[in-house]
This record gives C-alpha cells, structure tokens and sequence, in this order.
C-alpha cells in the first residue's frame, strides 16, 4: 500500500499546495514517489475548487514546478487515506487535532516545520496571503530544506 501524505493550510491556495509540490518533486529526484500518496487540502471551505494563488504558481515555476492543484477541503476520511497529516501552522494543527477521534488520529498530524533544519515546532509557515511573492519565495525556502528530514522521518516510521 501506497503511504499517504497530506499537507494542510488554511484555504488550500497558497502554502500548501507549494509544499506539496516540493515535496513531491523531492520524492521523485529519490525515485520513490511510486511509493507515495501526496496531496493537500484546507481546513476552511473558502477555495474548493480554486487553482492556486498566482503568486504560488509563479513562484513554483520559476523553480521548475507546475502546480495542477485544485483547492479542497479536509475530509474526516482523510485519516483513513493519510498515514501523515502535515500541519503549515498552528492554528491548521488545532483545527486538525479538533477533527481527531483517537489517539491514533492525533499521532499522525504533524507540525511541518519540526522537520525544518532552520525551525521548530514552535514555528510557522509563514501565510503569504496577504504578503507579497517574496512571502511566497521564503514558503518555497523552508519547504526545499525541510523536505529530506520529513522524508526521513516517514521512511522510518511509516
Ligand atoms: P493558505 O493561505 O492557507 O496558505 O492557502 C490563505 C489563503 C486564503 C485565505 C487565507 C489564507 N483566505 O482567507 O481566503
């Protein structure tokens, strides 16, 4: 079975359908991304449906990545599906840990920038929304460098 990731933000537009995409295009340089469910959604109901911020698919190609992302939001079932649940801030963790019914549920969210080299789970990603494509450039930063040691950490706890 595939093993499922699912980075989460709040309107599904700007930090995480970015991060999806590094992380995916990350996978792929280590030639195991057919080993992997990766996808990203929500946690409002504001953007179902919407491509990404132009700003994120500016930003994503100029680093060589298209963004094919349509906005969605979470799902209970996404436990099911999703051994990983990548929280962008804080505020998207407590949604998520709100959504939990078990202990099991709550061990598979995770704060994304525990797994920054440069960070830690006290820190955010940024939102760029109303910040400007240097806002969008830093997201793309912390999600270049923080890509091995999430994948690290899913090779070996997954
Ligand atoms: P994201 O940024 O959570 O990184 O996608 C936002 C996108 C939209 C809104 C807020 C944050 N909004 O309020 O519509």
């Amino acid at each position: 079975m595939k093993t499922g990731v699912l980075f989460v933000c709040l309107g599904n537009i700007c930090r995480s359908p970015l991060v999806e995409e590094v992380f995916r295009d990350f996978v792929r340089q280590q030639k195991i991304d057919h080993l992997f469910q990766i996808d990203s959604c929500g946690t409002a109901n504001y953007h179902i449906g919407d491509p990404p911020d132009i700003r994120a698919i500016k930003t994503a190609f100029s680093h060589g990545l298209t963004l094919n992302h349509l906005g969605r939001q979470f799902n209970h079932s996404d436990f099911q599906y999703f051994h990983f649940i990548i929280a962008m801030d804080k505020n998207n963790q407590s949604d998520l840990l709100r959504h939990a019914k078990s202990p099991q549920h709550q061990k598979q969210i995770h704060a994304f920038r525990k797994f920054d080299p440069m960070g830690d789970e006290t820190l955010d990603v940024p939102d760029p929304y109303y910040g400007n494509i240097a806002d969008f450039e830093k997201v793309y930063e912390i999600a270049k460098r923080t890509s091995e040691n999430l994948l690290q950490f899913i090779l070996k706890n997954k």
